[in-house]
């Protein structure tokens, strides 16, 4: 059974606000892929946009040239080991879906490949026409169009960051394979003046 719920398109900033490391998923006629990309950030709240950095020789970057749309799927801890291995393989010598073992679901809007087993949350986005910072910085700006999160770890538009959902902390990357987990949650108090 799915925990995933819809999440309000004014609290989408929210899934990657806090720089977690994402999975970027991207689909054109029957052609699919995932990449990991550590290099994302919420830019807009309303109507919510989002930039992620894709790389111009991935494969990803040209199915969401392609297609115009991208997925954005926010792995939680037990998907450490395989966000490292799509970040480190390439959709033009394999199908990682199916190398790896990952169940996809469909994205409702743009009917993108995503993943809920393991993950905390994904955004369907459509392709903002950036082309100048796209050439220049790999930086490709979206719109999302649909988002959701697992009920366990984000409920109301905010996260829950406790000890009983350690699996979907979200994970944050390091380099060469390192990663720490977003493991405990503090509410900044007032400060006396
Ligand atoms: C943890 C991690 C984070 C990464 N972050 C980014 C990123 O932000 N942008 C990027 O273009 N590539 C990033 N990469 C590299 C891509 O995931 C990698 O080039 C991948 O093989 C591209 O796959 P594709 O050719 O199937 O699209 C990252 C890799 C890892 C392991």
């Amino acid at each position: 059974m799915s925990h995933f719920r819809p999440v309000k398109l004014e609290h989408a900033s929210r899934l990657i606000n806090h720089g977690p490391t994402v999975l970027v998923t991207s689909a054109h006629g029957a052609r699919r892929n995932v990449m990991a990309a550590a290099w994302s950030m919420p830019v807009e709240f309303t109507p919510p946009r989002i930039a992620v950095v894709i790389d111009k020789r991935t494969y990803t970057r040209e199915l969401a040239a392609a297609s115009g749309t991208f997925g954005i799927v926010v792995p939680g801890a037990a998907m450490i080991d395989l966000t490292y291995a799509v970040g480190s393989t390439s959709g033009r010598e394999i199908d990682k879906f199916e190398a790896f073992g990952i169940d996809i679901v469909e994205g409702p809007v743009l009917g993108l490949p995503l993943i809920e087993t393991n993950c905390a949350a994904w955004l369907e986005c459509r392709l903002i026409d950036e082309k100048h910072t796209e050439d220049a910085y790999d930086t490709c700006f979206a719109e999302v169009v649909a988002a959701a999160a697992d009920s366990r770890v984000f409920v109301d538009g905010h996260w829950i960051i406790d000890e009983s959902n350690q699996p979907l902390h979200t994970i944050h990357h390091l380099g060469a394979g390192k990663f720490v987990r977003a493991s405990s949650m503090e509410q900044a108090k007032p400060l006396a003046r």
